[in-house]
């Protein structure tokens, strides 16, 4: 990877920095895996200790990696090579992860296009029909040809290199996002019945505490700010020198929480309101997002209107997630092979779209194919999330804790001005992360979670 100064992907404020990054960031991870694992994991428990690990370890570790980019200059293979030869591996496994994720992002986002063009369609009333969704996802081919249109889209954007573009439009889209998010949430509190949800989702009750809600946490934190996946180190490497990494990183959290903490508060209430309090309703997991949200919609004057547009920003904030994923597997392989990078980018396209049907076809006709218990799909986000994502931070945290020192970290960031928070990061890296992170990845192998 290029350095700033001679790159036409370089930064050229730190507004956009902390834009692009919080492009990466705030994706389907906020809108639809952090409500459904919300709800699953014990609500407002599962919130309270979300949010104590990305002011914490989330921190420690996004600090982290933006240094290394910004201190090397390269994506995560060459930089962990740059700090020391021996440690280059950690980049290897780090850059697996997106190319383990990008195909099954792919599924849902081609979900979203879905609901988006039957929002567009006038077919609102349909959606928020019993089993409609589930007919949608178990059809061989309907599913797989709206995945197909999603990666497309990414690809061509990525092709096109526009990523200038898609900062703009993500400046003005995420804002909108947000306020669009805290209008549904307010009018989901207001359904009967939704108040008892809202009380679930935000008061923590310690009695559904279990190591199960940390290691879920966890997870989730590192999809959702994109950590532990070379991803912000890649980000890193395009940022100035006199830009500030500690309130960047302040900025990106904030955004990205925000933006799920809103995302919870459309859904968990409003499941709560739709089926009285059912916890089974609760954990029906992945289809949260597109079940109850159309109920939602149809109940609200001018839903059919607000939920093309709820769509439509999904799919932004979607579509600002797979281009980086799919930018860094791209960059990837320009690194390493000689080939054009058009070439690769159609070679990634073609190779993921295939790889995306298993996934697809897995909640339909290979519904029977049960991998470690889970659907193809599913057992995707868990070998990536589970235990890829901790065994690459654990790396991490071992390489800077004791390799290059936090030390190395601290001067990078002191570069641009005081480094308030030295002492969380210089005690999270060297000891508390690990811990943390070894103790998640045996609950995740002995399948406790
Ligand atoms: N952080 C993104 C989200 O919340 C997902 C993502 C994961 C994006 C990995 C890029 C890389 O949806």
């Amino acid at each position: 990877m290029k350095n700033m100064s001679n790159t036409k992907n370089g930064f050229t404020s730190k507004l956009g920095f902390v834009f692009a990054a919080a492009g990466s960031a705030v994706g389907l991870g906020n809108i639809w895996r952090f409500p459904y694992l919300a709800a699953k994991y014990g609500g407002g428990i599962f919130l309270l200790v979300y949010i104590l690990l990305a002011v914490t370890f989330g921190f420690a570790l996004m600090v982290t990696e933006i240094a290394i980019g910004r201190k090397t200059g390269k994506s995560a293979v060459k930089a962990f090579a740059a700090l020391d030869k021996r440690f280059s591996f950690i980049g290897y496994i780090a850059s697996a992860v997106p190319i383990i994720i990008f195909p099954y992002y792919c599924v849902i986002g081609g979900w979203v296009i879905k609901y988006l063009t039957v929002y567009l369609t006038g077919q609102g009333v349909e959606a928020a029909a019993d089993g409609y969704f589930d007919s949608f996802i178990s059809a061989p081919i309907s599913p797989i040809v709206f995945t197909c249109i999603f990666i497309f889209i990414t690809a061509v954007i990525v092709l096109m290199g526009v990523q200038k573009g898609i900062e703009k439009v993500s400046t003005i889209m995420m804002p909108v996002l947000v306020l669009l998010a805290i209008a549904i949430a307010i009018y989901s509190i207001t359904l009967d019945g939704a108040w008892e949800g809202f009380m679930y989702y935000i008061k923590p009750n310690f009695a559904d505490f279990s190591i199960k809600t940390v290691v879920a946490a966890m997870g989730q934190m590192f999809y959702s700010m994109s950590l532990a996946m070379g991803i912000m180190i890649t980000y890193g490497s395009y940022m100035r020198k006199e830009d500030n990494i500690e309130t960047s990183v302040h900025q990106i959290e904030i955004f990205d929480t925000a933006v799920a903490f809103f995302a919870g508060m459309m859904i968990v209430p409003a499941v709560y309101a739709f089926s009285g309090g059912d916890k089974d309703a609760l954990n029906q997991g992945a289809g949260l997002m597109f079940v109850t949200l159309p109920k939602v919609f149809e109940t609200m004057y001018g839903g059919k209107i607000i939920g093309a547009v709820f769509f439509v920003l999904v799919l932004l904030a979607a579509l600002t997630s797979s281009i980086s994923l799919m930018e860094t597997i791209v960059s990837i392989f320009s690194d390493k092979l000689k080939v054009k990078r058009q070439v690769i980018c159609i070679a990634v396209m073609l190779i993921s779209a295939a790889v995306a049907v298993p996934s697809s076809l897995g909640y339909g006709v290979w519904s029977n194919v049960q991998l470690l218990g889970r659907s193809i799909l599913d057992f995707f986000d868990f070998i990536s999330n589970n235990i890829m994502l901790p065994i690459t931070a654990l790396l991490t945290c071992i390489f800077v804790g004791y390799v290059i020192k936090p030390k190395a970290i601290e001067e990078e960031v002191e570069l641009s001005g005081k480094f308030r928070l030295k002492k969380l990061v210089r005690i999270m890296i060297p000891y508390v992360c690990p811990v943390f992170l070894v103790v998640i990845l045996i609950s995740s192998i002995i399948g406790y979670v």
